[in-house]
């Protein structure tokens, strides 16, 4: 067997980007300056971004046929992202986002249609062969289904010998009650500024020392906090912190939460500290923003 994979687990969509200089008015019809399709959706985005910084790498999510999803396939075989093991058929409308990207004022505007497609269940994830990964990463999503598929991988680590243990992390992204159950869960916690304003924290440092308690013994806490950088927390409770590193110029946010996240995952699968992989989550997700999509970001 070769090198273990980093597998993710969430959401892909087709993203149809509009580059405008000025984001538009409401009911006003206007150019924009480029428009192209990007393969989306934040686990399939950070499955990019670890295939480019190398990291054998898989995604696992909901597929349908059809032109959307073939266009999503070919992507990921382009980028070497292994799909076909893990993916699943099902009936159901591809999600689609439009995205409005504005390089002028450095902002990512994104209206999701996420469609009908059942996410992947617990009983999807029985199928999955545990033995060919060192790390799965979870996009919260369908919570309920998504406890009970760590727990799966909870039980698998405790038949194997420490080094063969598969690493969880989870993100919480969304501001959905339901997701918060996840804090508990991982080894390694994503959690968003969005979620980290509606408990009415204003710092990366204050959303850290209020939700460390929610996470379980151990585990490193990481909240990303645009150009101010990102902060992270383990079990000493010291809050660790990386600035963000501004490109030239800011071209293309869409995704850079997504970046972050996979460069932390790769950096601390890669034996890195805490300090080691916020500063490297910046600085990949740093140059991610100075780009259109992902090429140059290694
Ligand atoms: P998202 O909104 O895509 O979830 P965040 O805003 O949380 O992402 O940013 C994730 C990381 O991307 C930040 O920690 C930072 O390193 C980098 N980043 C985001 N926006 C900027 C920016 N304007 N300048 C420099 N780095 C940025
Ligand atoms: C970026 C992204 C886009 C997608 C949207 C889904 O983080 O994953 O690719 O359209 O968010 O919420």
């Amino acid at each position: 067997m070769g090198e273990k994979q980093i597998l993710c687990i969430g959401l892909v969509c087709l993203d149809i980007i509009n580059v405008v200089d000025k984001y538009p008015e409401e009911d006003t019809d206007s150019r924009c300056l480029s428009q192209r399709w990007q393969r989306g959706g934040n686990a399939s985005n950070s499955c990019t971004v670890l295939s480019l910084l190398g990291a054998p790498c898989a995604f696992m999510g909901s597929l349908t046929s059809g032109p959307v999803a073939d266009f999503i396939v070919g992507d990921f075989k382009r980028r070497g992202v292994e799909v076909s093991a893990v993916a699943w058929q099902r009936d159901g409308e591809t999600p689609c986002a439009c995205c409005v990207v504005c390089p002028r004022s450095g902002s990512r505007t994104v209206v999701l249609s996420d469609t009908n497609l059942p996410d992947v269940t617990a009983k999807d994830f029985q199928k999955v062969d545990l033995t060919r990964y060192k790390w799965i990463h979870w996009e919260g999503r369908n919570p309920g289904e998504q406890v009970k598929m760590i727990k799966q991988v909870e039980q698998y680590n405790t038949t194997v010998p420490p080094e063969q243990r598969i690493t969880i992390s989870v993100e919480i992204e969304k501001t959905r009650e339901e997701l918060y159950q996840l804090f508990q869960y991982g080894d390694v916690v994503f959690v968003s500024k969005d979620v980290a304003r509606h408990f009415g924290y204003n710092s990366a440092a204050d959303a850290l020392k209020g939700f460390y308690s929610r996470v379980k013994k151990g585990a490193l806490l990481v909240c990303a906090w645009a150009e101010k950088g990102a902060d992270g927390m383990g079990p000493e409770g010291v809050v660790i912190h990386s600035d963000a590193f501004p490109p030239t110029a800011i071209i293309d946010t869409l995704g850079a939460g997504d970046t972050f996240n996979a460069s932390v995952i790769f950096s601390l699968s890669a034996g890195k500290s805490l300090q080691e992989a916020l500063t490297f989550g910046c600085e990949i997700a740093g140059r991610k923003c100075g780009v259109y999509g992902y090429d140059g970001i290694v």
